[in-house]
């Protein structure tokens, strides 16, 4: 299998690093910055002794060596500043990739592209639309890594193991992501009852800003070390056709009333990429700041640059 990474900077070396530790395929890190993706693959290919692996990756500035990859993740473009939205993102970075996504189409038409560029649900749809690729096909990660900020926060709260907590996120990659506490689990107890609805809104406020809090204290550049965590998850239940239920931002077409945009929703993944769309039951509430999330997302697609 071969998995190219589009960007070299803190989340595409990472993960180029974990993906090629787990020896998922051969990787190819790419980055236009002169000799950085080169640097940063010969570092990690020096480790293969001491970690007796022999992984296969190639750093490049050129993006034809992306040709005949069966998984390409995109994780090019500009990282927020303290104070900025993701969405403040947009336009810069949507022209950033629209030259990847046509470098895609031409040199690997048959790969599984995950976006993880923000604005995430914005940079999705616009890879989406640019490459016409289908829409199993095209999907981005995001809001399995908010379920598992959702997951640590509650386990530190309560003192718990992350293993017994089950947590459920959906809708936009920002602040409109809906935590949904009562579909989240701790050892099968609904957060809402277990927590308390008080103590259940903290914890959802701070799982909504943690991206924005990690942005903060960093003082330059957004969160890497889950980001790559949430990536390799992905890849990995695709590249072993595991058939996982995870969260990714998918192209809607009426599952969840919301037709047109990409947003985050439970899918099972394979080899196939996104072989299921999972509706969970929500209720009017859930329901409604859903249709909240997606409006939001909705309101900046005519943002977007001409997608051909
Ligand atoms: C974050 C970036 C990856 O949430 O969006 O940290």
């Amino acid at each position: 299998m071969k998995i190219a990474i589009i960007g070299a900077g803190n989340v595409g070396s990472l993960t180029a690093m974990r993906l090629a530790q787990a020896s998922l395929g051969d990787i190819v890190l790419v980055d236009i910055a002169k000799g950085l993706a080169l640097g940063k693959s010969l570092d990690l290919e020096d480790a293969r002794p001491i970690l007796n692996n022999d992984y296969k990756i190639k750093g490049t500035e050129d993006i034809a060596n992306i040709k005949d990859s069966d998984i390409v993740v995109i994780t090019a473009g500009l990282a927020r500043k303290p104070g900025m939205t993701r969405e403040d993102l947009l336009l810069k970075n949507s022209q950033i990739l629209k030259d990847i996504s046509f470098s895609i189409k031409l040199l690997a038409p048959c790969a599984i592209v995950i976006v993880v560029t923000n604005p995430l649900d914005l940079m999705t749809y616009f890879v989406l639309k640019v490459t016409g690729f289908k829409r199993n096909k095209v999907f981005g990660m995001g809001i399995s890594l908010d379920a598992a900020r959702f997951a640590n926060i509650i386990a530190q709260e309560f003192e718990l193991s992350v293993n017994d907590i089950e947590a459920v996120v959906i809708g936009a990659h920002g602040e409109a992501m809906l935590p949904l506490a009562r579909h989240t689990r701790v050892k099968g107890i609904a957060l809402d009852e277990f927590a308390g609805k008080d103590k259940t809104g903290l914890l959802v406020n701070k799982t909504v800003n943690r991206g924005a809090e990690i942005v903060a204290a960093l003082g330059t550049g957004s969160a890497f070390f889950a980001p790559s965590a949430a990536i390799a998850q992905i890849v990995n239940a695709i590249a072993k056709d595991e058939k996982r239920v995870m969260g990714v931002c998918a192209y809607l077409e009426g599952e969840y009333a919301i037709k047109g945009i990409c947003i985050g929703v439970p899918c099972k993944l394979g080899k196939n990429g996104i072989e299921d769309i999972i509706e969970l039951d929500l209720n009017k509430e859930e329901a409604k700041v859903l249709k909240e999330s997606a409006d939001y997302i909705s309101g900046f697609i005519k943002g977007l640059p001409c997608m051909i």
